[in-house]
């Protein structure tokens, strides 16, 4: 049982000694709010490059929101795992999406840590179920999805595999839940998890109606974006079905069920779109056609909506008693 901290008026976690496996995209943001919440971070990668790049990074992130000035103090980077991984109640492991090389990964981590560290993999896909199947202490394995950036978007899904133990749910949740974030328990790990299946039965709907000649693409941004996604931060699917009441949502599914896109393959429309090498922003064109200066402009909006939101939501550091 982690020891709390009785601060202005809020329990909050004992600093621990956390681990990052890979210091790239995901994997810095992961650092900086853990750091944030006022514990000690060592981060693995093997690139010289990424661990140059690190501080700068870093310190980019704190200035956007406004974190602890002392938190870059409490990141370490280093060249070997075992530096990195000391004394470590927890890892997160954040290195590219590849099957064997997290397997190795996890089993120089059963090496390096005592059987009670837990175990955490962002991957996006691959269950942890088949990162961790060849360790002793499989108890201790688990997901944490992580969105993009880490820093600035709240949501974690903390993926149970069928061999993870209740008490390491627990503890994972605690943790993120402490450093600010708002921590999901998924029950199975199954592909997309929750929020990759939501956000891709959107899409494979929006897809169909272009594909269809219902709208253009910028209109299903339109709707989306000035309907009800104007109220989706503070009103989820659920709330809203219960809100208008289950009976209306029947009715409209006994209207809308069958017209619905049902497919079952990837769209030939991506496909061609793919294949014709109009890949989004970086080609000028995809769904929607792009300059550099809109593209720039999406980016930016972007950064600087979810930083508001992260400054409210991001741990104000514990101290010591
Ligand atoms: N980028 C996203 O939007 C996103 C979102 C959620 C989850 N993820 C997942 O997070 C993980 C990392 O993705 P990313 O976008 O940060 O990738 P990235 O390429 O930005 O970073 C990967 C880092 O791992 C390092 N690395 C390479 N080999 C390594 C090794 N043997 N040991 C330790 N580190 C090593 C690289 O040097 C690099 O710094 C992947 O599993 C990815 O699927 C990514």
């Amino acid at each position: 049982m982690v020891q709390e901290l009785q601060i202005g008026g809020t329990n909050r976690m004992q600093p621990q000694k956390i681990g990052v496996i890979g210091a790239g995209l995901m994997g810095h943001g992961i650092a900086y709010l853990l750091a944030n919440a006022g514990h000690t971070v060592g981060i693995y990668d093997p690139s010289a490059e990424w661990r140059a790049s690190l501080p700068a990074r870093l310190k980019s992130a704190r200035d956007l929101l406004d974190g602890d000035p002392a938190l870059l103090g409490r990141i370490s980077a280093h060249d070997q795992m075992a530096p990195a991984m000391k004394d470590a109640s927890f890892v997160f492991e954040a290195a590219p999406e590849k099957l064997p090389l997290k397997q190795q990964i996890f089993a120089e981590l059963e090496e390096l840590t005592v059987p009670t560290t837990i175990l955490a993999s962002n991957s996006s896909a691959i269950p942890s179920t088949e990162i961790g199947a060849k360790l002793k202490h499989r108890e201790r394995v688990i997901g944490t999805h992580f969105w993009n950036p880490p820093h600035l978007v709240p949501l974690v899904e903390v993926i149970q595999n069928e061999k993870t133990s209740g008490e390491t749910v627990r503890r994972t949740m605690e943790l993120l839940r402490d450093a600010g974030r708002k921590p999901v328990h998924v029950k199975k790990d199954i592909p997309g998890f929750v929020g990759n299946r939501l956000q891709h039965a959107l899409k494979r709907e929006a897809i169909a109606l272009v594909a269809a000649g219902v709208c253009d693409a910028d209109t299903i941004d339109e709707v989306v974006k000035n309907g009800f996604g104007a109220r989706m931060a503070v009103l989820g699917p659920m709330e809203q079905s219960d809100l208008v009441g289950t009976d209306l949502t029947l009715d409209i599914q006994n209207v809308l069920m069958a017209d619905l896109d049902r497919g079952t393959e990837p769209t030939k429309f991506l496909k061609d779109l793919v294949a014709d090498g109009k890949l989004g922003m970086r080609t000028g064109e995809g769904l929607r056609k792009w300059t550099p200066q809109s593209a720039d402009a999406v980016r930016d909006r972007l950064r600087r909506f979810l930083a508001e939101q992260a400054k409210s939501t991001q741990a104000k550091p514990a101290q010591k008693p």
